[in-house]
Formats: C-alpha cells, sequence, structure tokens
C-alpha cells in the first residue's frame, strides 16, 4: 500500500522500552506462527500463553480469525489483502514488542515477502523475531477441517482458499520447525519454552524503575 501519511514523526516519551522491561520483569519478543489453515498454530499459542503465564510471563494473542473480525474486517484473502492483513499485524506486534509483550501472531502469512518485511520491521528496531513454521501436510490439515472451511473449498464454495487455489509458501530457515502432524502438542510447547530460555528471554526480574 502506498505510504500517504507524510511530515509526521515518532514522538518518544521519557520512560523507554528498557524501563517498561524492567517494571514487567520481561522483554518483549514476537512469535510468529505460520502454517496453513488447520495446521495448528492457534491451538499451539493457546497452549503457550498457558505455559508463559505459569511463568510469569504476559503474552497476548493476535490471531488471523480473531484481527478478521475486528480490525482487519474490511481485508478479504486475494494476495494484495493478504500482503496488507500481515502488513498490520506486524505493525500491531511491533507496538505490542515495545510495550514489553510477548506476542504470538497466528498467521497463514503465506507469502514469505510478507513474512521477511515484518522481520525486518523488527530488525529495524532492535526487536526479537521469531519465525515458528507449523509444518502440517495439506491432507492432514484437510483431514482435521476443523472449520469445515477445506470441503467448502474444495466443494468450490470458498475461493482462494490456501493449499487448496492459493500458495503458500513454506519458510526456508525459520528459528523452530515444529511437526505438528507427528508432535504432540506438549512437545511444541516444551520446544519453543527452551527456545526462548536459551534466548534469554525469560530471565529477567521485576525491577522499579530509577529516577
Ligand atoms: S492470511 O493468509 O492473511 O495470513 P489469516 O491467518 O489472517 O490469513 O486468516 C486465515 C483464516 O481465515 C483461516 O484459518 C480460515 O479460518 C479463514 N479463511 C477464510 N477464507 C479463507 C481463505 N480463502 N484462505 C485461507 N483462510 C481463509
Amino acid at each position: 500500500m502506498k505510504n500517504v501519511a507524510t511530515n509526521v514523526h515518532w514522538h518518544s516519551g521519557d520512560i523507554t522500552r528498557t524501563d517498561r522491561a524492567k517494571l514487567l520483569g520481561q522483554l518483549g519478543a514476537t512469535l510468529w506462527f505460520t502454517g496453513l489453515s488447520g495446521s495448528g498454530k492457534s491451538t499451539i499459542a493457546v497452549a503457550l500463553e498457558k505455559a508463559l503465564a505459569q511463568h510469569n510471563k504476559l503474552s497476548y494473542r493476535l490471531d488471523g480469525d480473531n484481527i478478521r473480525l475486528g480490525i482487519n474486517n474490511n481485508l478479504g484473502f486475494s494476495a494484495e489483502d493478504r500482503t496488507e492483513n500481515i502488513r498490520r499485524v506486524g505493525e500491531i506486534s511491533k507496538l505490542l514488542v515495545d510495550a514489553g509483550v510477548i506476542v504470538l501472531s497466528s498467521f497463514i502469512s503465506p507469502y514469505s515477502a510478507d513474512r521477511d518485511a515484518v522481520r525486518k520491521l523488527h530488525k529495524e528496531s532492535d526487536m526479537p523475531f521469531i519465525e515458528i513454521f507449523v509444518d502440517c501436510p495439506l491432507s492432514a490439515a484437510e483431514d482435521r477441517d476443523p472449520k469445515g472451511l477445506y470441503k467448502k473449498a474444495r466443494a468450490g464454495e470458498i475461493k482462494q482458499f490456501t493449499g487448496i487455489d492459493a500458495p503458500y509458501e513454506a519458510p526456508s530457515n525459520p528459528e523452530l520447525h515444529l511437526h505438528s502432524d507427528s508432535q504432540s502438542l506438549e512437545t511444541e510447547v516444551a520446544l519453543i519454552m527452551d527456545f526462548l530460555t536459551e534466548r534469554g528471554l525469560l530471565t529477567l526480574q521485576h525491577q522499579a524503575v530509577e529516577d
């Protein structure tokens, strides 16, 4: 989308991201779940949110269906609209990371270029971006068909459905590669928690902000 907002400047406050991290006792990060519809992205995010809460860490889920019910309800499933969907969610994720939150973003996000743009956005502000590929063969996602959408897509009732008549570009170099057709939910959550621990994202403690 064309950038039409000109002559605007970021207005910084006196409290920094580092201050907020101390107040919250955690470092913000975006965990970006990508994969086919029905691959298990949202299920993993829900379980991870709980595991993080049990470790006193605040996370917040941004989910394709939920976001499309609200802020992105003016977007459909053309390539252009999906790109705009991911661009907006990337910006929302970045704001939440700035606030200190661990963001769990679950979107099909079928285009590598769109995901890479969100990665770049985070990198430019020195914010952690962790791409998690929830890999699942189309046949397994279609067998599950939790919302009955594959059936409708096969019947031609839904057009541009990812995996049926719209593409999915698998990540070439994700930070984590899960296999939701063969790994248990517990294993997937444990793998992510281990990764976050290794990255030092779960170790910070609460501290007051000095004058
Ligand atoms: S994305 O491609 O733009 O990243 P997003 O994750 O927001 O998609 O939304 C995907 C969800 O929208 C699916 O889980 C499904 O419930 C619903 N959906 C409705 N129509 C489609 C479609 N044509 N392709 C994929 N998902 C669809």
